[in-house]
């Protein structure tokens, strides 16, 4: 799903032009199409390489490269198009440029009824058209583990990954979310033997009803029973003996000991479900299909892999071959799906995921929000899920990897004593920031108590959210709190300010409402904002493609710096204005919020009405 064959195709194909605008872009790009292939026949598909510009409202660059093609003068072909556009409605001029490139104003008029069009969607999507082909993706993120404390890994994997869910489902795509938790392997046998043993370590759950437990009081049960047994495991051989046979009655399904096992998990999601919470994040229960999910399937994954000789045995493993994944001593490193002792490790759970997905689900995408340091076992997950004919050319297999995230000093991030931190530290510590800046500003809003520590919940976590967001996943990123909270600058608190600033303006408009004036003349900053919220719908396509927020966080940027400018240079609520310059202000700066709103909820932000 290219960029510009999303717009042709939108245009052609009738069936989703009820619920979308076509945008300027399009148009431009359809009527210089006609007029291209009018002067020159074979031109036929040719890309006009048609571009947002600086100089002009647009500038097409292809007629170059055509004449090239055809053994023409470029800028005779490039003066024989200009007289054969359509001018008027759209297009207001264009004009020849150096060796021929063509400069193209926009009207006015067209400018405003597009904003109108947008504005009035009765499908409320702001013009935003669905993708042609629709499928269905399952996208594992948000993948903690159990008994574990979640660190800004899985910060990481749950902001992309809900930010990606988000924008799919607008664009008209089926999505199916899978949290993949580490909830199955060898730990588990340690843990379990140890409450046995220790039966009244997490007591409350056989008590009462009101013995609720919070997240974090869940994490410390957790943490001290891990602790706990790990002391015993290395100390005691016998425990550990005792240790590794409950593996066994684990793997076998022994009843009491998946009872025990239960109980570690649920214990888990107070503690995730707590974070995810605060994260004002849902995950819902039954999209939670942790690793032990695939159990019963990994025997039959290994035997399929085995029959079809996808896999084969190596000193007792059973394992997979790749020509170019060799180790230091360049031997091949194989991916292992069972273990020489018999035990299934995270490849074999993996290819038995993709099975399920594939075949269960009907899934024609997958992705996995994960690590950029698990790159290497997705490439050869996939690979040998393409040998054994799971993963074929309909289906697609992506990992949308993550780099890490960097203390202010540029290492990985960890506290002064050398320690992972804990994400629930800092997410509140973000709030904490951000709360004090939503308090120095909210005298003048006049906020209550309860506003600013809403509106700070929002702000911090926000903050977060886009920061995260904001630099393309595969790459490192730094945390650090005063940057992402600065109201001046590439944050989500300067775009969260942008949008109350324009329903302030709303509410101070009294009687005076937002309608469009497609007659009125239009000065240059609300051409400037006026261009720039056209590109919405097919920047959403272009973004829903390659699954990167990136560009979307950029381009609300952009859309609040273009209506700064606009503030500067225009006045909406003057007295010096005509009533109709005044409602067709608000309607530009409405559909700006509006969209702003949107784009944010996208990621994942809340959009606070005063602030
Ligand atoms: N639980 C894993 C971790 O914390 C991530 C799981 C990724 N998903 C997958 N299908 N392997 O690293």
């Amino acid at each position: 799903m290219g960029y510009w064959s999303s717009i042709r195709t939108h245009e052609e194909n009738g069936t989703h032009s009820m619920a979308s605008v076509t945008s300027l872009t399009a148009s431009v790009h359809q009527r210089l199409a006609d007029a291209l292939t009018a002067a020159l026949p074979d031109a036929g598909s040719a890309d006009p390489l048609l571009r947002r510009s600086d100089r002009a409202d647009f500038q097409a660059n292809g007629i170059l490269a055509l004449a090239k093609k055809a053994g023409a003068n470029p800028r005779a072909l490039a003066a024989e198009v200009v007289e054969r556009i359509v001018k008027g409605d759209v297009i207001e001029d264009v004009e020849v440029s150096g060796p021929g490139f063509l400069n193209i104003t926009i009207t006015d008029r067209a400018i405003t009824e597009n904003l109108a069009a947008r504005a009035t969607d009765p499908a409320d999507r702001l013009g935003v058209a669905h993708t042609d082909h629709p499928g269905t993706t399952v996208i594992d993120y948000a993948q903690p583990n159990v008994a574990k404390e979640m660190h800004v890994g899985h910060l990481r994997s749950a902001v992309i990954g809900d930010a990606v869910v988000r924008i799919l489902e607008f664009v008209g795509e089926t999505v199916v979310r899978r949290h993949h938790i580490g909830d199955w392997g060898t730990q588990f046998g340690m843990l379990i033997q140890y409450l046995l043993e220790h039966p009244h370590e997490l007591d409350h759950r056989s008590g009462s009803e009101d013995t609720a437990v919070s997240g974090e009081e869940a994490m410390s049960n957790l943490n001290r029973i891990y602790k706990a047994a790990r002391v015993l495991f290395d100390s005691d051989e016998e425990f550990k003996t005792r240790a590794r046979r409950r593996v066994v009655d684990l793997q076998a399904g022994e009843p009491q000991t998946l009872d025990l096992w239960q109980r570690f998990v649920d214990e888990s999601k107070i503690y995730f479900y707590s974070v995810f919470d605060k994260l004002d994040m849902e995950i819902s229960d039954p999209d939670v299909v942790g690793e032990s999910g695939y159990n019963d399937m990994l025997e039959e994954t290994c035997r399929l892999l085995e029959e079809s000789g996808v896999a084969v045995r190596s000193e007792g493993a059973l394992c997979v071959f790749f020509d170019d994944v060799k180790g230091p001593d360049g031997n091949p490193v194989p991916l292992i799906v069972r273990k020489s002792d018999g035990g299934y490790g995270y490849a074999a759970t993996d290819l038995s995921a993709i099975r399920d997905r594939v075949f269960g689900l009907k899934a024609d995408t997958l992705l996995y929000v994960v690590d950029a340091r698990q790159s290497l076992h997705f490439k050869m997950v996939f690979e040998t899920a393409r040998r054994a004919g799971w993963l074929n050319e309909d289906t697609k297999a992506q990992q949308l990897a993550f780099g890490t995230v960097l203390g202010k000093d540029g290492k990985p991030f960890k506290t002064r004593e050398g320690e992972t931190v804990r994400l629930v530290d800092l997410l509140d510590e973000a709030i904490d920031r951000a709360t004090a800046v939503v308090r120095e500003k909210a005298g003048k809003v006049g906020l209550t108590e309860d506003e600013i520590l809403e509106n700070g919940r929002h702000v911090g976590i926000g903050a977060v959210k886009y920061a995260d967001l904001s630099t393309s996943a595969v790459r490192d990123y730094k945390f650090d709190l005063d940057q992402m909270v600065s109201l001046n600058g590439d944050t989500s608190v300067y775009l969260q300010y942008a949008y109350a600033r324009i329903q302030s303006i709303l509410r101070k408009a009294g009687d005076a409402r937002p309608v469009a004036h497609p007659e009125l003349a239009l000065a240059p900053a609300e051409r400037a904002l006026g261009l720039h919220l056209d590109q919405f719908g097919e920047l959403l396509m272009d973004v829903a493609a390659g699954y990167e927020p990136h560009k979307l966080t950029a381009y609300l940027y952009q859309l609040a710096s273009h209506l700064t400018t606009f503030y500067d240079q225009c006045h909406v609520l003057s007295d010096a204005n005509p009533p109709e310059v005044v409602e067709n202000r608000l309607a530009l700066v409405d559909l700006t919020a509006r969209t702003l709103h949107q784009g944010m909820a996208l990621l994942g932000i809340r959009t606070p009405d005063r602030l």
